[in-house]
């Protein structure tokens, strides 16, 4: 088997996450006999420094010539806090979603017994939480309608939905919800947006017509948010719309006591992206003390998802967890006794290489 696999490391710490989770992969490849092919393309800052365009037409074609994509991190500061620049980072992220079709962005939120007490939140609030959110990612006010008046002091974003939208990545996270404890939230503000209402509908329609085993729940998105603090492990799979589940995917990827251990999915119909929820983290980069992890999750999950190997990954999955039980981590999770990026990234291959 051969699988072609679009490396877009990206910005900040992107690239030296993503080689360690190449060195995994190159085990998996070792291992099974499957041939990864990787070709790299830029994204972010760093293909607007080069080719001035976030997101630049050689590596559409990469994209879309893969099997699957392995996407790093984009951001720099540089954009950040100039509101005026003309052309960000950001944006090469938003194309290459709709470029891509990647509708459906799929967050599991696990906790690590070892990380509980590295958790904002008590260890009785944190213990056994273990959910995932849908995020709707190619929708909404992300790619509403935007203007501005004349002189630019009133301007617009607009939310939008169509019916097909939400049906798609509700069809999703119904079918997960089956895979798991048949409960699926919905996560609106239908008490004031239309667009929350058409959600409601759909989703009540599904659920009638299509999923009846499945029990829905419907949560305003303000007591949502309050939820995941006070009682996640209350959650099975969330379901939401695209900037509130970007909203309550920061909040759910801090309360299991590291960012740097989420992995993350954008499924298109076509082809489906791979990457680390946490960003770029430009303070670290360069400087090998990146956590590896969630980026090496994120190779498993394309595993799983995109090349049906799901023996191996869950054998990255037990690689990881072990190197936490043996206190093989960087420095944002134990700053006594922390290892660097490759340091993490050689001991998990050297564990996947064992459990095999
Ligand atoms: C995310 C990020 C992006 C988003 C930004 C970088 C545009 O926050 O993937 O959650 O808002 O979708
Ligand atoms: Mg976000």
């Amino acid at each position: 088997m051969i699988k072609n696999i679009a490396v877009l490391a990206g910005d900040g710490i992107g690239p030296e996450v993503m080689k360690e989770a190449i060195k995994v992969l190159d085990v998996i490849a070792f291992k099974t006999g499957v041939t990864f092919n990787y070709t790299n393309a830029l994204v972010g800052a760093s293909a607007i420094d080069s080719e001035n365009n976030p997101f630049p037409d050689s590596t559409k074609l990469i994209c879309k010539s893969s099997d699957a994509i392995l996407f790093g991190a984009i951001g720099d500061p540089k954009y950040d806090n100039n509101p005026k620049a003309k052309i960000r980072p950001e944006d090469g992220l938003l194309e290459m979603r709709k470029f891509l079709g990647l509708y459906a962005n799929v967050r599991p939120v696990q906790t690590y017994n070892s990380l509980i007490d590295a958790s904002p939140l008590k260890r009785e609030i944190i213990e056994n939480v273990d959910f995932v959110v849908y995020r709707e990612l190619t929708g909404g006010i992300y790619f509403g309608e935007k203007g501005a008046s004349d002189d630019g002091s009133v301007v617009f974003d607009t939310c939008t939905y169509t019916r097909e939208e939400i049906e798609r990545i509700s069809e999703l996270a119904f079918k997960e919800a089956y895979k798991r404890n048949k409960e699926l939230t919905l996560v609106d503000k239908a008490n004031v947006l239309s667009t929350s209402r058409l959600w409601r509908e759909v989703v009540q329609d599904m659920a009638k017509n299509k999923f009846s085993d499945i029990k829905v729940n419907y949560l305003f998105v303000d007591n949502a948010a309050m939820k995941i603090i006070t009682n996640p492990s209350e959650f099975d799979v969330i379901l939401t719309e695209n900037m509130f589940g970007d909203i309550i995917t920061d909040e759910a990827s801090v309360i299991t006591g590291s960012l740097g251990m989420l992995p993350s999915a954008s499924i298109g119909n076509k082809i489906s992206l791979f990457e680390p929820i946490h960003g770029s983290y430009p303070q670290a980069a360069g400087k090998n003390i990146a956590n590896p992890m969630a980026m090496i999750l994120s190779a498993a999950m394309m595993l799983n998802l995109a090349f049906d190997m799901k023996k191996e990954a869950d054998i990255i999955q037990n690689s990881v967890r072990d190197a936490l039980d043996s206190n093989i981590v960087t420095e944002d999770i134990s700053s006594k006794k922390s290892l660097s990026t490759s340091e993490v990234g050689d001991w998990i291959s050297k564990r996947i290489d064992v459990l095999f």
